[in-house]
């Protein structure tokens, strides 16, 4: 690579500059680009399971509609994203083929199932929530087309957690039966939720790079220290107990300090070992091939009407 093409994006993206699709940028940085948005859209695509396994069984229309326009939504990331990942040059084929052979990952936490509806409250506020703190700060990745599209995705997201909040404190408020339901979820999503974060920053061998080109704007522990601080009052608030007995206000560094994550779990996960990790990517495959009739018939329709403005 050009030594003076490298020089100047580096001196673009210190300056916060965006990279657009068209401008020279490193070899490395397009594929850490393809990697990241491509998993994150990944993410959001099967993500719509574990939600979409509860919309038969939502307790009121009122929290069914709620549900259906949420996972709608999710769709609609996974599509913003891999446009953004498009502009990179790889293709939706190429990227669904990578995830449906397991060489793509995507987050960890669409691995662990949903038992109860308290899940769905627990999903919308912790997973949700979790996912906010990351895609805020990249809103201001440096790579223009997939900070534009998190404005937007950022914007739905918090909805989402918000009416997954509402929801828990409806169930904390309930009967006892519903308040042990909560309690249940939040045992269950509590450390998944911060696995979502990834390694801590000494293990993990991306973050160094990914902060020197902009693309991640905080480091993985930063993130979840701060996604711990924010979440520990609102579990408070609904009188529930978060399931970490190391977890103490630590005056000095105005945080929690936190237990140790069960990082061989994490590792676990990430290889495709998760608890309902099989039945995802086989809902995935079978979508891809039963559906392959809807994407026939698209491009059918598509050359027909190329065919008649030639005529
Ligand atoms: N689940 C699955 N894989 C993970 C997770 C996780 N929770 N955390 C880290 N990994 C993987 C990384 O993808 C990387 O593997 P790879 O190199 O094969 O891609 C490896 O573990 C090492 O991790 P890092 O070096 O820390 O990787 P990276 O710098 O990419 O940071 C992170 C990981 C924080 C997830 C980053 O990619 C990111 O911010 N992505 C965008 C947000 C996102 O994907 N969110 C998805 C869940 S939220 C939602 O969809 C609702």
């Amino acid at each position: 690579e050009d030594p003076a093409l490298v020089e100047e994006f580096e001196r673009r993206v210190a300056a916060d500059e965006f990279i657009e699709p068209k401008d020279w940028m490193p070899e490395a940085y397009r594929k850490t680009l393809v990697r990241q948005i491509s998993q994150h859209a990944h993410s959001e695509i099967v993500g719509m399971l574990p939600e979409g396994n509860w919309i038969t069984r939502a307790p009121s229309l009122r929290r069914k509609a709620i549900l259906l326009a949420k996972v709608q939504d999710e769709a609609g990331h996974g599509l913003y994203l891999y446009c953004a990942a498009e502009t990179l040059g790889t293709s939706r084929e190429e990227m669904v083929e990578a995830l449906h052979s397991g060489k793509a990952k995507y987050s960890t936490i669409f691995n662990y199932p949903t038992l109860t509806w308290a899940d769905i409250a627990a999903i919308g506020w912790l997973v949700d929530g979790a996912a906010i703190m990351n895609q805020v700060p990249l809103q201001r990745t440096s790579y223009g087309p997939y900070a534009r599209a998190m404005v937007r995705v950022c914007k739905e997201e918090s909805f989402h957690q918000r009416q997954g909040y509402e929801a828990m404190i409806a169930l904390a408020n309930g009967t006892g039966e519903q308040r042990r339901m909560a309690q249940d979820a939040l045992n269950r999503w509590w450390w998944p939720s911060l696995m979502m974060f990834g390694p801590p920053d000494d293990k993990s061998p991306n973050t160094e790079r990914s902060m020197r080109w902009r693309i991640k704007r905080e480091t993985n522990d930063e993130l979840r220290q701060k996604f711990v601080d924010i979440t520990v009052p609102q579990a408070e608030f609904l009188g529930l107990t978060v399931p970490d007995s190391d977890l103490a206000w630590n005056e000095e560094k105005g945080g929690y300090d936190f237990g140790e994550i069960d990082w061989e779990e994490f590792y676990a996960v990430v290889r495709g070992e998760g608890p309902v990790a099989k039945e995802r990517m086989k809902a995935r495959r079978d979508a891809w091939e039963k559906n392959a009739w809807v994407r026939e018939a698209a491009d059918a329709h598509a050359a027909r009407k190329r065919a008649a403005k030639v005529a």
